[in-house]
């Protein structure tokens, strides 16, 4: 598990699932070149905007980010969550969603709708606000967007 914070006033706690710490690598005619620690740095960037600090979480390992999620329970204000391959699969992590009270946005890079027909579902979509996909390294930012709008209202 790699995790890494800085200081806080409202935190947001960015998810980032299984194999995305592949990013640059893997597969970059879907995912693009961008390193998910230069993506990490984008967030960061842009949430000092809504006066929000990032504390990113990886894993390759669906009980790590489960505890993540447990973790961010009145400690943090908003989740943002790309959670690979276990946003089709995973109800656990789903649960652990559902019980946190504040803000959620689900986040992909790729446009999974419009790829394989195990992407098109995700077990996620129904506990978070909403989802953004499909935008590269904008998804991000239209999530910051959303997770500030929410925050305010
Ligand atoms: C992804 C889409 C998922 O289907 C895939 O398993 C990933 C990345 C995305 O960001 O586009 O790992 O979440």
């Amino acid at each position: 598990m790699v995790e890494d914070r800085s200081g806080a006033t409202r935190e947001l706690l960015l998810l980032s699932g299984p194999n995305l710490d592949q990013l640059g690598v893997r597969d970059v005619s879907v995912y693009g070149s961008t390193t998910l620690e230069e993506h990490v740095e984008r967030v960061r960037i842009a949430a000092q905007r809504f006066a929000l600090s990032v504390r990113h979480v990886q894993s390759n390992f669906e009980g790590d980010l489960i505890e993540a999620v447990h973790g961010a329970r009145g400690r943090s204000a908003a989740i943002v969550i790309n959670a690979g391959a276990l946003s089709h699969t995973s109800w656990a992590l789903t649960d652990a969603l559902a019980i946190f009270p504040g803000v959620k946005v689900e986040v992909h890079l790729s446009n999974p709708a419009a790829r394989e027909p195990f992407r098109h579902v995700s077990t996620l979509a129904g506990v978070v606000n909403g989802t953004i996909a499909g935008f590269g390294a904008l998804s991000y930012d239209l999530a910051l967007v959303a997770v500030a709008e929410l925050l305010e209202t």
